[in-house]
C-alpha cells in the first residue's frame, strides 16, 4: 500500500492509493459533522443565530457526505476509515468560525483533486458525486467567510495547509 504523502499531482493515482485518499476525505468529514454538531449548539449571541441556524444544515450535509463516501470506498474494494482528523474548541465563536472555514478551504482543495483523480481512472460517476459534494462544500464556506466578514478565500492552490488570511 503506497504511504506517500499526498500531492496535488497524484499523476500515478492507483485504485489502492484513491481509496486512501477517500478515507482522508472520509475523516474530514467526520471532524465536520462534529465539529458542526458542537458549534451550532454552543454558538450563543444574537449575532450568530442565523450562522448557528446554518451550522446544524451544515452537519446534516457533512452526514450525507461521510455516507457517499463510505459507500466508494466499498466499492473500491477498501475498510471505511472510523476516525475524524482532530477537532478544535475554543470559548469564542469567531475561533470556531474560523476553523470550520480553514476546514473547509483544505476539504475544498482535497476534492479539487481527487475529482481530477477520479476523472483519471476512469471513474467518472465517482468523480460526479464528489462533484455535488463539493457544491455544498463551497456553500458551507461561503456561509462562514460571509458570518466572518470576509470574502470568500482563493483556494485554487491545491491541497496544502494554508492559514486563512483575511482578505481586506
Ligand atoms: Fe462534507
Ligand atoms: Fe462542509
Amino acid at each position: 500500500m503506497a504511504a506517500s504523502k499526498s500531492s496535488a499531482n497524484d499523476n500515478d493515482i492507483t485504485r489502492d492509493r484513491l481509496a486512501e485518499l477517500l478515507n482522508e476525505d472520509l475523516s474530514r468529514e467526520y471532524q465536520a459533522i462534529i465539529a458542526y454538531v458542537v458549534y451550532s449548539q454552543v454558538l450563543s449571541g444574537a449575532q450568530y443565530m442565523d450562522i448557528a441556524a446554518q451550522l446544524e444544515i451544515h452537519a446534516k450535509q457533512e452526514l450525507d457526505h461521510a455516507l457517499i463516501l463510505s459507500r466508494q470506498i466499498d466499492y473500491l474494494g477498501k475498510m471505511p476509515a472510523v476516525t475524524p482528523k482532530p477537532v478544535r474548541t475554543s470559548p469564542k465563536p469567531e475561533d470556531m468560525l474560523r476553523y470550520d472555514l480553514e476546514n473547509e478551504n483544505e476539504t475544498i482543495r482535497n476534492y479539487r483533486v481527487r475529482i481530477q483523480q477520479c476523472e483519471t481512472l476512469g471513474e467518472y460517476a465517482m468523480a460526479e458525486q464528489i462533484r455535488q459534494i463539493l457544491v455544498q462544500e463551497q456553500d458551507h464556506q461561503i456561509d462562514l467567510a460571509t458570518a466572518l466578514g470576509e470574502e470568500v478565500p482563493d483556494v485554487s492552490g491545491g491541497p496544502h495547509r494554508r492559514t486563512a488570511r483575511k482578505h481586506r
